[in-house]
């Protein structure tokens, strides 16, 4: 079947439909965002033996990623470990708690999952370059997928982000441009020079990335039943919006009976969205300066609110917001009680769940899953690395090393 038979793109807003073939981003009637639709009845799947056959990972579900299978760029990605942290859910004040830990796949974050689906549409597009802003992981992700595709890579890095990234987008040799100032201005670049340049815009605005990351929804689903929240560090609003739409789909499907709450956390100085959600507003008010050490999420205009507000609103969800030291002592929580190494982004999701069960927001015998975006070697800006001990010694002084190993334990 071909695939304009079974999807299309759709305004979010004023529903305006166009082919899978459109090369824009918004609705060129509104102005609004886009979904890509799947008609479901069309989707000849209705139980999970057809996916259960298949190898782990986002290409599992082919029949509802609608891009031509003949070009697929891939690493493998996907396919991440669901890990149930009983001391860790303990720290948090609840029952059971799982991270899904997003940090193993191939370049480091859930970008992969966007990126393996996307690089794949603008291949099928025949774009000449493919380029966006980040905080990071998505310029990380992109250069390594436009280097496995061929394709020219441009990225534009605000101030502040992550060393680690930046040099993964180097080592795959993306074009790098650093803003002085910040992501949301280093978008605003991405949107004015795309066209003149002829190179596809990758940031989550592009409705095939949030395609593949919606696999995320569906590996959750595989794995966990009955009820249960999800916990997502939200920064630029596009993959929370993205698990949803997982969800949503598999149970129109009728492949799962229940769908999650999905709970978005922000850090406090760069929560437009929390704060839309908590104060009941229908429109963002953006953040002028944000500012967090979570550089990942440090977005003051998410781009994908309202697709994030409908997550939100369909899922009876809701939005939290944790300070930075919130964060940093669930990141030292998370690498020390259960060995799992997770960018500060990351561990926001872990210190919103002990937020709310501390607010009522949670029933602490619900079970919880912490989606845990990136890996801790991302980012090395983080008290977590300040050792326990560390004293250095001559090599000949081992004698000292006995009386050391005794102070410290
Ligand atoms: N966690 C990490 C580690 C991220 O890198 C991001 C976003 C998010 C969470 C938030 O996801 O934007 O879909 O709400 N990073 C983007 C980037 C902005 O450029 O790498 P979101």
């Amino acid at each position: 079947m071909k695939q304009d038979d079974i999807a299309w793109l759709q305004c979010i807003s004023c529903h305006t439909t166009y082919s899978l073939n459109y090369k824009g981003y918004v609705c060129e009637k509104c102005g609004d965002l886009l979904d890509i639709v799947l008609d479901l009845e069309r989707v000849k799947v209705r139980d999970w033996q057809v996916f259960r056959e298949r190898p782990r990972g986002v290409w599992r579900y082919h029949e509802l990623i609608p891009v031509d299978p003949s070009r697929r760029v891939t690493l493998n990605e996907g396919g991440t470990p669901l890990i149930e942290c009983k001391k860790l859910s303990r720290w948090a004040g609840l029952k059971k708690l799982y991270i899904k830990f997003e940090g193993v796949n191939p370049t480091g974050s859930f970008k992969d999952r966007g990126m393996t689906v996307a690089v794949t549409k603008a291949l099928e597009l025949g774009v000449k370059g493919v380029i966006c802003a980040s905080t990071g992981n998505t310029a990380a992700s992109l250069a390594a997928y436009a280097a496995r595709a061929s394709l020219p890579c441009i990225t534009v890095i605000p101030e502040g982000a992550a060393l680690g990234k930046v040099f993964q987008a180097i080592a795959h040799g993306a074009v790098l441009i650093k803003v002085k100032g910040s992501f949301d201005q280093a978008l605003r670049i991405v949107f004015s020079k795309a066209e003149e340049l002829g190179y596809y815009i990758l940031n989550s605005v592009n409705a095939w990335r949030i395609e593949g990351q919606k696999t995320l929804g569906y590996e959750v689903a595989e794995e966990v039943s009955g009820e249960y929240n999800i916990f997502i560090p939200v920064g630029n609003c596009g993959n929370i919006a993205a698990v949803w739409k997982g969800l949503t789909e598999l149970k129109n499907l009728g492949l799962v009976e229940h769908t999650p709450r999905m709970i978005g956390v922000q850090a406090e100085g760069a929560s437009p969205f929390a704060k839309m959600v908590e104060e009941g507003w229908e429109t963002l008010r953006p953040v002028d300066n944000p500012q967090t050490i979570a550089s990942a999420i440090r977005i003051g205009r998410p781009v994908n609110w309202k697709k994030a507000l409908r997550a939100v609103k369909e899922s009876r969800g809701d939005a939290i917001v944790v300070s930075d030291k919130e964060i940093l002592e669930a990141q030292t929580a998370i690498a020390r009680l259960e060995g799992l190494g997770v960018e500060p982004a990351s561990a926001a999701s872990v210190a919103g769940v002990r937020k709310a069960v501390e607010k009522g927001v949670v029933d602490p015998d619900e079970a919880t899953v912490c989606i845990c975006t990136g890996h801790l070697l991302k980012d090395l800006n983080s008290e977590l690395f300040k050792p326990k001990a560390l004293i250095e010694i001559e090599p000949n002084e081992e004698e000292l090393v006995r009386g050391i190993i005794s102070m410290v334990l």
